[in-house]
């Protein structure tokens, strides 16, 4: 049933707040809450606040469908590269053939990095996790682009290509492969965007890069599943830095920082290890799913569960479609993935999981993968935040075109009354 107004009541007196309709959501607008009867809402985690007005993802949580400026991922995963997803993702429509040369084009301009950036890398101990140098380069990069200045499209080409660098840079100086141009940024050939981040990665001096197709291809559909996924901790983060007009690269930063936590995009990291400590530990299943159980115990099944998704995640689906193909492509046997499936099997029988609707998420699969790639494990949420970079760069500048006034909750002060200091 459809209203504009709803009325509700506080101590007798009559309120009416205004409706607000989405595509598929509906909200009331609290705006004028607190000004019309002195109340604020209270809603830790934001887990009924529509924090803005968007158009380029949708989530159906109880049915488990993505919407990507409306195409379900289903049909994107199978229709597009990552390249047309991030431009659709950008720009709203999928890219004609021209658009999307001049798209790639673009990104090959911003394939350079300034010297001080390497002298910088150099000064960074290999042990620091990736996802603490990723964000610190991240930020640095303001200080070599004049982004208030800059053409506002050049920035997110320049992030799209600067992003895999530091990427790449901070993968070879971590594993001891030389992180010098030649080798890294210099892009002087016709590789796709996915051939040529691989090749970043991996190239060795003197040898000649060779494309395994089905690498390539896992990767691209792992970078097109984490492109986008609305209002979650680190697109709001960006979205926030964004609010009070920091550029791109530092909102993009604190992007990168928020994904880092292993209850958001580290959760790919704590998956595998958490896999290897039961394969290590005897592969007593039943064991760890107790211990996931037990209320006084910190410990949770990584890997499983979401704030939106109370059924399938759909990108869970197919990622381990995905991880399946690519260990059998590539002739592995990997312990870690039937303990997986085996997990999996266990877990969706269980009533605990059953009753809070806990499903296999994106993290759960995602990792083999990257393990398979041979990357490293802290590299994992990294490959993440290369994924994700189009969505976060898509909200900073929907919500600078919408003009968004400067995120800034309220709170329910439980401190002290006024006292003084005797
Ligand atoms: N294992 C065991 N119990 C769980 C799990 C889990 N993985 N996830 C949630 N629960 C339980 C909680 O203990 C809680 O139980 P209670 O109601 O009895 O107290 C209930 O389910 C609800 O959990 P919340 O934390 O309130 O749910 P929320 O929506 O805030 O959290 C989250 C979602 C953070 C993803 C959670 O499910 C979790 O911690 N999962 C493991 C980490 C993970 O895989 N993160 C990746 C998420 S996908 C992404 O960010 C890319």
């Amino acid at each position: 049933m459809c209203c504009s107004i709803v009325n509700f009541d506080i101590n007798g007196c009559n309120y009416k707040l205004p409706v607000v309709y989405g595509t598929y959501e509906k909200a009331i607008n609290i705006s004028q809450l607190r000004e019309n009867t002195g109340f604020i809402t209270f809603d830790p985690g934001f887990k009924n606040t529509g924090i803005t007005k968007s158009s380029i993802s949708f989530i159906d949580g109880e049915k488990g469908k993505l919407l990507y400026r409306g195409y379900p991922i289903e049909q994107i995963i199978n229709k597009c590269s990552f390249i047309e997803t991030s431009y659709l993702l950008l720009n709203g429509e999928l890219p004609n053939t021209a658009q999307l040369k001049y798209f790639s084009e673009k990104i090959k301009e911003f394939n350079f990095l300034s010297q001080e950036i390497y002298q910088i890398l150099d000064k960074i101990p290999a042990f620091y996790h990736p996802m603490g140098i990723l964000s610190s380069l991240t930020c640095i990069l303001t200080a070599f682009t004049d982004s208030i200045q800059e053409e506002e499209e050049d920035m997110y080409f320049n992030l799209l290509a600067k992003l895999p660098i530091l990427s790449a840079l901070t993968y070879r100086k971590k594993v001891g492969l030389p992180t010098d141009y030649e080798v890294v940024s210099k892009n002087n050939n016709n590789l796709d965007y996915t051939s040529n981040l691989l090749k970043m990665f991996f190239s060795v001096p003197k040898k000649s890069y060779q494309i395994n197709p089905v690498i390539t291809d896992a990767l691209d559909k792992l970078l097109i599943l984490h492109a986008d996924h609305e209002q979650n901790c680190s697109t709001t983060t960006v979205r926030l830095l964004g609010s009070v007009h920091a550029n791109l690269f530092s909102s993009v930063s604190a992007g990168i920082s928020a994904l880092w936590g292993r209850l958001h995009g580290g959760a790919n990291q704590a998956v595998i290890e958490m896999l290897e400590n039961i394969l290590n530990s005897g592969g007593n299943i039943k064991k760890w799913i107790e211990k996931a159980k037990d209320k006084k115990n910190p410990f949770r099944l990584m890997g499983f569960g979401h704030r939106i998704y109370k059924n399938f995640d759909p990108r869970a689906k197919i990622v381990k479609k995905v991880a399946e193909n690519v260990i059998q492509k590539l002739g592995i046997s990997d312990p870690i993935l039937e303990l997986a499936k085996e997990l999996e099997e266990i877990v969706l029988k269980e009533p605990y999981f059953i009753e809070k609707k806990l499903y296999p998420n994106i993290d759960f699969y995602s990792g083999i993968i990257y393990q398979a790639m041979g990357i490293p494990k802290d590299m994992f949420t990294v490959m993440f935040a290369l994924g994700r970079l189009p969505g976060w760069m898509a909200h900073w500048k929907e919500m600078r075109l919408n003009r968004e006034p400067i995120g800034r909750p309220r709170q329910i002060y439980i401190g002290y009354k006024k006292r003084n200091i005797h």
